[in-house]
């Protein structure tokens, strides 16, 4: 038997409940993961609090995890090649990662780099494939400089550290405390707030060529709006609202093309934290029966890093 968080209704944090699974052995192309870290992702409450479709209760919860291979199915290996019993690995995307284990499809599965930690692992992949999209459907080059809304978060921290790799300057917006988080990964810290717009102009006085917001406020699509000529170079993750009467763009891990993209970048981004030019800030980790704790940190929106549930 194993544990699993799962969301018993939809609604705020009271409603995920801890209860006991049985695990499926693994058939061909699967594995089982003994789960020593499980990463978290405001998408595990959002989705919850958002959802309607009763006949989808209990809700599984949780996009990714890493930990130890305990079962490999008849003939299969892992996406990153082989696979033994007692490796190390992280899985992206997975459906109820919030479990102590879990059975899993093996096309998702690849070696945990040893330069990373579980925790580390375990929060890899959701943020940083949400990134380099991003940098991707505004085509942002090298030499440009562009608008990053939410450089403090998790993506943002994600985007930062890819754009620097491709030569692309980032101004990137985050509250007065974490600015320090911002210029740390190379970017040009800006206080988000009034006057946000000139703020940026200051500091980037021959225009930004894209936006990309990653926290989903007026302001930002405002400013966003109101700096980038084209809107089409502007993507949002987070304010879906708004896109279709303004013509910026939006995506998220359940879009085919986003999946599509996110799903071919997984190998590009594991092997560049594999060489530690991608690391992955953890602010916090929490023991496996402490998720509702750990949720309401996240869900007040300044979590300060990544934060992981530990079996
Ligand atoms: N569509 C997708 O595919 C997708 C994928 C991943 C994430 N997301 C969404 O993207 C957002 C960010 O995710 P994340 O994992 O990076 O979250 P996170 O780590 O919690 O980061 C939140 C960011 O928002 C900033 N923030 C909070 N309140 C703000 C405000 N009032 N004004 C401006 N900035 C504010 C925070 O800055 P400070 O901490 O400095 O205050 C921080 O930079 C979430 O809404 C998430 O649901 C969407």
């Amino acid at each position: 038997m194993a544990q699993r968080w799962v969301a018993t209704d939809f609604g705020g944090l009271d409603v995920f409940r801890l209860v006991e699974v049985e695990v499926p052995p693994p058939g061909p192309g699967e594995v089982t993961i003994e789960v020593r870290a499980a990463g978290m992702n405001p998408a595990d409450y959002k989705h919850v609090a958002s959802g309607t479709d009763r006949s989808l209760l209990p809700v599984p919860v949780g996009y990714e995890v890493s930990g130890v291979l305990t079962a490999i199915g008849p003939d299969t290996e892992i996406a990153s090649g082989g696979g033994a019993v007692g490796d190390a690995v992280l899985a992206f995307r997975v459906s109820g990662g919030y479990a102590t284990a879990l059975t899993v499809p093996a096309k998702d599965v690849f070696a945990l780099p040893e330069r990373l930690s579980f925790a580390e692992g375990a929060n890899l992949l959701l943020a940083a494939a949400t990134a380099a999209e991003m940098l991707q459907v505004v085509d942002a080059a090298a030499g440009e400089t562009v608008l990053l809304h939410g450089a403090s978060g998790a993506v943002g921290v994600s985007v930062l550290q890819q754009a620097g790799l491709l030569g692309i300057r980032v101004v990137g917006t985050a509250s007065e405390e974490r600015l320090d988080e911002v210029r740390w990964f190379d970017g040009i810290p800006v206080r988000y707030g009034a006057g946000l717009t000139d703020r940026v102009r200051a500091l980037a006085p021959d225009g930004v060529a894209a936006a990309l917001d990653a926290v989903g406020t007026d302001e930002a699509i405002d400013v966003s709006l109101e700096l980038v000529d084209d809107p089409q170079r502007i993507v949002s993750i987070a304010a879906f609202g708004r896109a279709a009467a303004e013509g910026y763009q939006v995506i998220g891990g359940a879009m085919p093309a986003s999946k599509a993209y996110r799903d071919a970048a997984r190998v590009r981004l594991i092997t560049l934290a594999g060489t530690g030019a991608l690391v992955v800030p953890i602010a916090r980790t929490f023991p496996f029966d402490q998720a509702r704790r750990a949720l309401e940190l996240l869900s007040g929106g300044h979590p300060g890093g990544k934060l992981a549930l530990v079996p």
